[in-house]
């Protein structure tokens, strides 16, 4: 069964990124997947120290309740994270997971481990109070993060001037395109 693992960087619960990250995994999960949803800021983590230790063996020295994500984001066939942009990049909590993960840059890129592995595909959901919000930081950011972890970047939702918690919810066509997106990684193989 394919499995779809959700996100979320904002602390804000049944915020706008929020909102859009469920509305995709619903529908991936209608559509047969299997679907876990990680929320970063109910996570006992810290971020990386910069020990570098992971360069030998790709294992983090920090036993936090990252441990069990990194399994999610090598065992998923899909990776949506869904963040707010603050300060025109993405919110701290989805940082620390990126920064957090270059024990996964080091299993892909300097062990060769994923030679082999499934294909793994990785879309973003970001949201910004501006009307001219700023996305390409941060979409510059997701997409290196993905690369680095071996997922190819497959698929963006980018919603600018939404400042209220669930104002999202007054943008139905927004709506619309995070169902789509959750169905097509569901049920299509990455291209
Ligand atoms: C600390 C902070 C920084 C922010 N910086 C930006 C920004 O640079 N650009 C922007 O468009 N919105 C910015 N916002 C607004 C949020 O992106 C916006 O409220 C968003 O809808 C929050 O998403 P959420 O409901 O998923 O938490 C910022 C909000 C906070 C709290």
């Amino acid at each position: 069964m394919t499995l779809i693992v959700g996100i979320l960087g904002s602390p804000r619960r049944k915020g706008n990124s929020d909102l859009l990250l469920d509305r995709a995994l619903k529908a991936a999960s209608d559509a047969g997947a299997e679907v876990r949803k990680v929320v970063l800021n109910e996570l006992k983590l810290r971020p990386c120290q910069g020990c570098n230790d992971c360069h030998e063996d790709g294992e983090c020295v920090q036993r936090d309740d990252l441990t069990l994500v990194y399994e999610l984001l090598e065992q998923a066939d899909a990776v949506i994270i869904a963040s707010p942009i603050y300060f025109s990049g993405p919110s701290a909590q989805t940082k620390i997971l990126i920064d957090r993960c270059q024990c996964l840059w080091v299993r892909n890129e300097k062990l060769d481990r994923y030679a082999n592995a499934k294909r793994r595909r990785g879309a973003f959901i970001a949201v910004g109070g501006d009307e001219k919000a700023v996305f390409r930081h941060a979409v510059g950011e997701i997409r290196a993060f993905y690369s680095a972890i071996g997922l190819s970047y497959d698929g963006e939702i980018l919603l600018p001037g939404v400042e209220g918690k669930g104002e999202v919810l007054s943008h139905p066509d927004t709506l619309a395109q995070a169902e789509a997106l959750g169905r097509r990684l569901a049920t299509s193989e990455p291209s």
